[in-house]
């Protein structure tokens, strides 16, 4: 990094936002100058970052006036509805933590591991994807590289965190009885079927995102793909069951040595070890923890996987600031 880049964080004092300059200042990122911005709510905190205070600032129509190189938002779709193409409009780059932008054609859609190419074809914006799908992505590439995809089940089993603060709450609350705010049902002692609003179909809009968004990072549009998404009373980190059926065969052993080898992932797989991945081991990483890979029996080429990821960090953070990276490099 030669340059001094302007670099707005949006929603700092959320939990990605929060994630977001744990990540830089643990990849020393000072060569950039930073504002951060929150609600009116927030606005006037002080934080420490990067060994300096700064005071949050009340995210305006004007905030971006400054001339800002970059922005990372992490503030809801609202937030990033309103006020990315507002920066856009003054110059600066976008990395959008929110659906909002993800499905749009001229939006790149990015996971640094599997098409960074794509980085580089925005126009003002880069949609960070769901932190479900970027974990399953992580580890679906490179099999698809080498075995082609033909079909998809995704099960998830979602972390309160990524709700925000408020889906961390409601688990804190429950544990001392108290009713939930963010979930419609109590999610401590509970696993709720439930992520996002339902669609007319009966799935909902996280499931959606996980289909839509798998297929456009693949770049196989007509790849047929279902889920179900859960919410399940763990604080930090999404473990997902993922069913693969292929058009190839394949030795199980390869397909292990494969992932093994690839970009941003961890193998925890040794059964006779109860060696398989396990939210409480991934909080705090970048990389995809997968393991339990076994045949399913039941097709001509199939496989399931157990994919686990921290879903503030890989799932949010973590991507958002290697796309910074590409793009200051
Ligand atoms: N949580 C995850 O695992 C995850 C993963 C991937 C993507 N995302 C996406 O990341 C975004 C942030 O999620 P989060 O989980 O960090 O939520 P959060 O914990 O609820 O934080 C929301 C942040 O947005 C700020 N904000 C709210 N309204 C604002 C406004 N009008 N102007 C400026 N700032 C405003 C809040 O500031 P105040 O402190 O002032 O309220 C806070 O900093 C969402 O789009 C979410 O879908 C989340």
């Amino acid at each position: 990094m030669q340059n001094r880049y302007k670099v707005a964080i949006v929603g700092s004092t959320g939990v990605v936002g929060k994630t977001v300059l744990k990540v830089l200042e643990e990849k020393n990122f000072s060569n950039c100058t930073y504002t951060l911005f929150s609600s009116k709510k927030s606005a006037g905190t002080k934080l420490q970052f990067l060994g300096q205070t700064y005071i949050i600032q009340e995210l305006t129509e004007d905030s971006f006036n400054s001339n800002f190189d970059y922005a990372i938002f992490c503030a809801g779709g609202s937030v990033s509805e309103k006020f990315a193409p507002i920066a856009v409009s003054k110059g600066c780059t976008v990395i959008d933590n929110s659906s909002v932008f993800r499905m749009n054609i001229d939006v790149p859609l990015v996971v640094p591991e599997v098409n960074p190419e794509k980085i580089f074809e925005n126009k003002g914006i880069i949609a960070n994807p769901n932190c479900s799908t970027i974990q399953a992505v992580v580890a679906l590439k490179p099999l698809d590289d080498k075995y082609k995809i033909k079909r998809i089940v995704y099960s998830t089993y979602q972390a309160v965190s990524g709700a925000g603060k408020s889906g961390i709450e409601d688990l804190e609350n429950g544990i001392k009885g108290i009713a939930p705010k963010k979930f419609p049902h109590p999610i401590f002692n509970n696993c709720l079927p439930h992520i996002d609003v339902f669609m007319a179909d009966g799935y909902t809009k996280e499931e959606y995102k996980m289909i839509n968004e798998t297929r456009k990072i693949l770049n196989k549009p007509y790849l047929p793909i279902t889920a179900t998404a859960v919410r399940v009373p763990v604080k930090n980190c999404h473990s997902e069951s993922i069913n693969v059926e292929f058009k190839t065969n394949f030795d199980i052993y390869d397909i292990k040595m494969l992932l093994q080898n690839s970009p941003g992932i961890v193998l925890v797989d040794d059964i006779e070890k109860d060696y398989y991945p396990l939210a409480t081991k991934a909080d705090g990483c970048d990389d995809i923890f997968v393991g339990r890979i076994r045949r399913d029996f039941s097709v001509p080429y199939g496989i399931n996987l157990w994919v686990v990821g921290d879903n503030l960090r890989k799932g949010a953070a973590s991507n958002a600031v290697q796309i910074l990276e590409k793009l200051i490099s």
